[in-house]
């Protein structure tokens, strides 16, 4: 029996997110999406076509009418129109039509791209995810945002296009780096934070083996997160409400990650974020100090590093007004009611979050 959990959407079964310790069960999987009678392009880039595109495209040999593969640089710099536009070339040469598939395999870069690749060929094709990295498994992967960044705004545009499926094969995780693991730990945390306390304990507990990627940690802490984040999208498929909660930690995150010029991981960023939104949910009175100690420690044992003592805490404020999250003059924060239990407060001001920065920095 195959392990995974299947995304509605108006109650509809849209697609399932299988988990597994290879990639043995994808043909079986594709071939229930009809792959024999299509063209298959798998999209990878120079990090990970080394890693597995080899061992995909085995799989998937002999299986479809014609399988090419695409191999774009690696880096958030290449997510743009510029790598679109090679995509759509590739598959005109290859004589792609509407029935075709397109394989995403490789972390939220590649994930965003192909997805944004295959809602516009011929106005939509079919593409499934392969995610390789922490972050992509347990976020990017889930929910149908795609995109490219353009100039210098981040997802400027994009499309909602629905994966039929997404495949994770955990193993993928041995080969990440610390600080890509780390960063998936960001959100993973954050899950928890927002919508499951014992899910949050659970991970305090089970610290160093989470650490160490013991398959087994692995694996229930993925299915964990990836169901949060199942929830929370198909309450609210295209980010009208409820979605907002998954923002928590990312409105100081994101002033951080471009404070910091892009040099530290997002979930680096997110996670400061979070302790920071926690910071700010503890003087709003809705956590208490021993929570909010909980929580700077949890991060700190997964080692996330602190803000350094002598950043500009006036200019990381001003990163937060080009927010996508603003609604006239005031930001859509997240806060805390309680660890698990996430609300939208719209009273954020800037001397809360300049108080939460000069407490957070490392001292
Ligand atoms: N669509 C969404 O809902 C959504 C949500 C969150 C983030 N995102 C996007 O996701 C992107 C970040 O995702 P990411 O952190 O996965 O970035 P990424 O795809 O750049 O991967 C991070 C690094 O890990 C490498 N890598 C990937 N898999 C590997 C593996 N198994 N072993 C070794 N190295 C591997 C990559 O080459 C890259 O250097 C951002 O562009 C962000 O905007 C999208
Ligand atoms: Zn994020």
């Amino acid at each position: 029996m195959l392990d995974k959990l299947t995304v509605h959407m108006d109650k509809k079964p849209i697609y399932d997110i299988v988990f597994a310790d290879d990639f043995n069960s994808l043909p079986e999987l594709l071939a229930g999406q009809g792959i024999a009678d299509k063209r298959v392009c798998i999209v990878t880039e120079t990090t990970v076509a080394p890693l597995y595109l080899d061992i995909v495209k085995e799989q998937l040999k002999g299986k479809c009418k014609e399988l090419i593969s695409i191999i774009f640089k690696a880096g958030e710099e290449n997510k743009n129109l510029d790598t679109v536009k090679y995509i759509y070339e590739e598959l005109i040469k290859a004589h792609f039509d509407r029935k075709d598939m397109l394989v995403a395999l490789g972390g939220g870069v590649t994930g965003d791209i192909t997805g944004f690749a295959a809602a516009t060929y011929l106005r939509g094709i079919d593409f499934i995810q392969i995610p390789t990295t922490l972050l992509s498994q347990v976020d990017s992967s889930i929910g149908g945002k795609t995109g490219v960044d353009f100039d210098s705004y981040k997802n400027m545009v994009g499309a909602f296009h629905m994966p039929k499926l997404v495949y994770i094969n955990i193993s993928t995780i041995r080969t990440l780096d610390n600080t890509q693991f780390i960063s998936g730990m960001g959100e993973i945390i954050k899950h928890g934070l927002i919508k499951d306390e014992e899910y949050f304990n659970w991970m305090i507990a089970n610290a160093e083996a989470i650490k160490e990627r013991v398959p087994d940690k692995l694996l229930h802490m993925i299915k964990v997160s990836c169901n949060i984040k199942r929830m929370v999208v198909e309450t609210d498929p295209t980010e009208k409400g409820e979605r907002a909660l998954l923002n928590f930690g990312h409105t100081l995150g994101h002033a951080i990650e471009k404070y910091m010029n892009f040099t530290m991981s997002h979930g680096a960023c997110v996670g400061i974020g979070c302790i920071l939104a926690a910071y700010i949910s503890y003087k709003k009175n809705c956590i208490d100090m021993n929570q909010y100690h909980s929580i700077v420690e949890a991060f700190k044992t997964f080692g996330f590093d602190l803000l350094p003592a002598d950043i500009d805490v006036n200019e990381i404020v001003r990163y937060t007004k080009n927010d996508k999250k603003m609604v006239g003059d005031s930001i859509k924060f997240i806060l805390l009611h309680s660890i698990g239990n996430a609300y939208i407060d719209m009273n954020v001001s800037e001397s809360d979050m300049i108080a939460a920065l000069n407490e957070s920095v490392s001292k």
